[in-house]
């Protein structure tokens, strides 16, 4: 195993809700010596200095800024959710006497049957009262297999091979123990979070699945893993920033909550988290706004978010002549109505930036009578809007609950999204780009 498949799985381990993976990220960025700033606080920036802001701790952008004066932002976004079920208020739910369900309802699209019969968990965020009218947050993640949804045995369902629809509010509350655990569930979480129950005033958890990821396949070139979609490429981006050298534009690190539900929230790619942060970094730096208007202009954003890789089963889904293949480098994604916001200025800049690095790469486009999925690049660039391409890892059974890449390619996105860190891609007024390497 690679060095960096492996801190890959030790990344999803530590990261079972987007709280962790936020938290996860920061714990990196301060061991490298990145300062914390607060959305509510003045910011004080320094050149050579190396920054990240959090938002709802469930979103994070990163920064640093050059000795020398810069020309514009060269950004990387992927997000930290992933569709799995929400525990309601109120979750214990009794059957027949004998059962303690919990009741959830779906956070996001996922494959229901691949979320039954294995053991999963609950991790989230409490809210606790710490004193009178005072309430701070607490991150929890239950350590043990604690919760499980089965299956209808096929004797009592035979047409579960033939198509049947899935109703989440009957097919797929997780069992939790038996009649006389009434009331346990929240002494459980509470516990976990070193609380007394009457102190939780809210919450937002999480079932998740707690099996280690693995390599597998005839050579180690699979490796398979909860969460891969896109804490692969929250993962591999803040490698490469980490790892990128300093360039003649300001290298942005974002990943955002709230994907999977279309990134409408304070803290998701639809909100001014983004633009907030740029606009704060020009004003800090004295460059005011026309120097934010002025950057913008020459700032570029890569949207990573993973890519369906061609089906084994079903390779007729794919689109006929854009094939894409685990272990064979990074998917620029493409779609005409611009679900994806690549487009001919985007890919080709970022074309040559895979070059330049040697790093393989393929074109993704769904089929044309295939809707396809989104991601978050195109409603970030409603509230701040330049250049961008939509890239990712190509992946088989995106929203599974175990879903599976190609081992390569982990190393092929951090070296090339490092080549692009270290580079600043210009636009130079009629339709040209330079790109300093
Ligand atoms: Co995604």
């Amino acid at each position: 195993m690679t060095e960096s498949v492996k801190h890959l799985l030790a990344f999803l381990k530590s990261s079972p809700t987007c709280f962790h993976a936020v938290e996860t990220i920061q714990k990196r960025l301060l061991e490298k010596g990145y300062t914390p700033l607060e959305e509510g606080r003045p910011w004080k920036l320094e050149p050579g200095g190396k920054y990240y802001v959090v938002r709802n701790r469930s979103s994070i952008l990163s920064f640093r800024i050059p000795h020398g004066d810069f020309s514009g932002f060269q950004i990387a976004a992927s997000h930290c959710d992933s569709p799995t079920f929400k525990i309601k208020e109120n979750p214990e739910k009794k059957v027949k006497g004998e059962y303690l369900q919990l009741n959830t309802e779906k956070y996001g699209g996922m494959i229901f049957t691949s979320w039954m019969d294995r053991p999963l968990s609950v991790a989230g965020r409490v809210m606790v009262r710490e004193a009178e009218g005072k309430i701070a947050s607490k991150l929890v993640a239950i350590d043990r297999d604690m919760v499980l949804i089965p299956n209808v045995a096929i004797h009592m369902n035979r047409q579960v091979n033939d198509g049947y629809k899935f109703d989440p509010q009957v097919d797929m509350l997780p069992l939790y123990g038996d009649g006389s655990s009434s009331g346990g569930f929240q002494g459980e979480i509470a516990k976990a979070a070193g609380v007394s129950p009457e102190d939780i005033l809210g919450s937002d958890l999480f079932l998740y699945n707690r099996m280690a990821g693995t390599v597998w396949g005839a050579k180690g070139e699979y490796l398979s893993a909860a969460r891969l979609d896109d804490l692969e490429c929250a993962y591999t981006s803040l490698e490469a920033f980490l790892q990128a050298g300093e360039s003649a534009s300001v290298p942005v690190y974002g990943v955002f909550d709230n994907e999977e539900v279309g990134s409408g929230t304070k803290q998701g790619a639809d909100s001014t988290f983004l633009h907030d942060v740029l606009r704060r970094v020009c004003s800090a730096l004295g460059k005011g706004e026309e120097g934010y208007y002025t950057a913008l202009a020459s700032s570029f954003m890569v949207s990573a978010d993973n890519a369906h890789a061609v089906h084994p089963n079903h390779p007729e889904y794919s689109d006929p002549t854009n094939l894409v293949f685990m272990n064979k480098g990074i998917v620029i994604k493409l779609n005409a109505n611009q679900k994806y916001t690549t487009d001919g200025v985007s890919a080709a800049a970022f074309r040559e930036i895979c070059r330049k690095a040697g790093v393989p790469f393929q074109t993704f486009a769904n089929r044309s009578d295939m809707a396809g999925g989104s991601t978050l690049g195109n409603i970030s660039n409603s509230q701040v809007s330049l250049n961008t391409v939509d890239i990712g890892l190509a992946q088989l059974a995106m929203h599974s609950c175990f879903e599976t890449a190609g081992t390569l390619d982990v190393d092929y996105m951090i070296r090339g999204l490092t080549a692009y860190f270290s580079s600043s891609i210009q636009a130079v007024g009629d339709g040209a780009y330079t790109i300093t390497f």
